[in-house]
């Protein structure tokens, strides 16, 4: 009847359709909302953009994007329909036609419905029974079933559900069934390249491992390697960051701890928003006090007095 009546065009019903009805295959752990242009979104009849991490993480390594592309704050980059397909920025790096699609497909990057907050997706989430729920919707069953039960919304994210192109992709999954991206390298179910031009310049490693010794007793050291980090991410991504760098080049002259990580800075910069979350402890966690460390451990200073150096490589 509208539609005979001239109201509404069939584009604006195909929009309206697509934003309240979006595409279920696009929220992962790891997708990222981008809607901070929701003003001028709406009346141009698309919904929010959702960028899936881990469809790309599977193609290309992170620098790649970041931070030539794409500097790695969420609503750090002013992304932009005129610098996507006139100046062939951003997206449009690849979404030219030649290494992806154009971008004249809307629907396929504003795939969904607005009313969400910017940044990495927290409650994307789909129960049993509940096949047909919006996100919203899904997201609502999560805070109400928060209050009742202890585990977090990663736990809840990673137990639910997830795109089926990605069931379809045979990737390892770790204990919560999200992505494992270090076994998938190791296990070389991906090869993603770093290099998009493959102009065959050398890529810089390293394989020193730091230790941080925990300021408690009651949870493991932490030791953190290089070199899987350095096969994702050049030295710059941490050393030589936009804004200031993540860590200082030298073991010990970064102070860390784990509040500041759970607020997002130091490790929490990647991990619990793309990289493995937060809730995974003993992942990173992993160096049972006074286990014995290699040559190749570089142990921070700072560890507390009760805790001594001698004690952690005689054992
Ligand atoms: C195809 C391009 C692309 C690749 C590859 C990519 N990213 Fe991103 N990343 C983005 C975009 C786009 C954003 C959002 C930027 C914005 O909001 O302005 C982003 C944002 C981020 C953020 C910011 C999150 C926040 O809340 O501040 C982090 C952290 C991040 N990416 C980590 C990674 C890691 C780690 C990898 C590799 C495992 C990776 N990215 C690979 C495009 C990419
Ligand atoms: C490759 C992915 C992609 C495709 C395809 C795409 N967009 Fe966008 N679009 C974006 C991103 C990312 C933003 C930035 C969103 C933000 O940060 O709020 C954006 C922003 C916009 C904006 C906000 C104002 C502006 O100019 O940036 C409008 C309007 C818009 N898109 C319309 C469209 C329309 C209409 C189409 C189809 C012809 C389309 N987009 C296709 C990714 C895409
Ligand atoms: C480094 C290259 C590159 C950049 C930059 C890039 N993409 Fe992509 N993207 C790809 C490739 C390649 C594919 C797969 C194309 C295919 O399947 O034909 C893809 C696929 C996608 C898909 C489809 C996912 C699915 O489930 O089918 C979406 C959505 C998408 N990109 C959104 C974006 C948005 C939004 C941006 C910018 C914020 C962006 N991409 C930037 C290379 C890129
Ligand atoms: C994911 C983030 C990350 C990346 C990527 C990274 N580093 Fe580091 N790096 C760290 C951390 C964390 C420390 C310890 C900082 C501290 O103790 O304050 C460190 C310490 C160092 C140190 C001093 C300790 C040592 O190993 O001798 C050097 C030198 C260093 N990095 C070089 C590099 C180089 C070269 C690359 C690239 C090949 C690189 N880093 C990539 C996080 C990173
Ligand atoms: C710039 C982003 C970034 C920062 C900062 C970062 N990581 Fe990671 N980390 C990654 C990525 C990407 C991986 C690959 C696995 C994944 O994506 O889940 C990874 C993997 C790891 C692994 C390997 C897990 C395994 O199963 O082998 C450990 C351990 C780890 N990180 C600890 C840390 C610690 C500790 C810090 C802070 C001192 C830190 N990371 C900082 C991005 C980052
Ligand atoms: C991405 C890596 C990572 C994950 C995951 C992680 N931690 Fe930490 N944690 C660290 C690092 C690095 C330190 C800093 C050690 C130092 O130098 O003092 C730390 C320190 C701590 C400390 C010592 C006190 C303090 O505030 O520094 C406690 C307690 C702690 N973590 C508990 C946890 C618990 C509980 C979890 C799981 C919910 C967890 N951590 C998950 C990296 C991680």
């Amino acid at each position: 009847m509208f539609l005979r009546s001239g109201y509404i065009t069939l584009p604006f019903l195909v929009h309206l359709l697509c934003i309240l009805f979006p595409l279920s295959a696009l929220a992962e752990y790891g997708d990222i909302i981008l809607n901070r242009k929701a003003e001028p979104m709406r009346k141009a009849q698309v919904g929010d953009v959702v960028f899936p991490h881990w469809f790309h993480r599977i193609r290309y390594r992170c620098d790649v994007c970041h931070e030539e592309v794409f500097i790695l704050r969420s609503g750090g980059n002013d992304i932009n329909m005129a610098r996507i397909s006139e100046q062939g920025e951003q997206c449009g790096v690849c979404h030219n036609g030649l290494i992806a699609w154009e971008p004249l497909e809307c629907d396929r990057c504003h795939s969904l419905e607005p009313g969400w907050s910017a940044g990495p997706i927290q409650y994307a989430h789909r129960g049993e029974g509940q096949a047909e729920k919006t996100l919203k919707e899904r997201a609502l069953d999560i805070r109400i079933g928060s209050k009742a039960k202890p585990y977090s919304n990663i736990i809840k994210l990673a137990s639910g559900w997830h795109p089926a192109a990605l069931s379809e992709s045979g990737l390892p999954l770790d204990r919560y069934g999200l992505v494992d991206w270090a076994a998938a390298i190791k296990e070389g179910k991906v090869n993603p390249i770093w290099d998009l031009n493959r102009s065959g310049k050398k890529r810089e490693t390293r394989d020193t491992k730091i230790l941080f010794v925990t300021k408690s007793e009651f949870v493991a050291d932490v030791l953190f390697p290089h070199d899987i980090h350095v096969y994702w991410l050049q030295c710059r991504i941490c050393h030589d960051t936009v804004g200031g760098p993540i860590f200082e080049k030298e073991a010990g002259k970064t102070p860390v701890d784990m509040l500041g990580i759970r607020q997002g800075k130091w490790c929490g910069r990647c991990h619990d928003k793309v990289a493995f979350p937060i809730s995974d402890c003993n992942r990173c966690h992993n160096q049972p006090k006074g286990t014995p460390i290699g040559k190749d451990v570089i142990r921070r200073e700072g560890g507390p007095a009760y805790y001594p150096v001698e004690k952690s490589v005689e054992k």
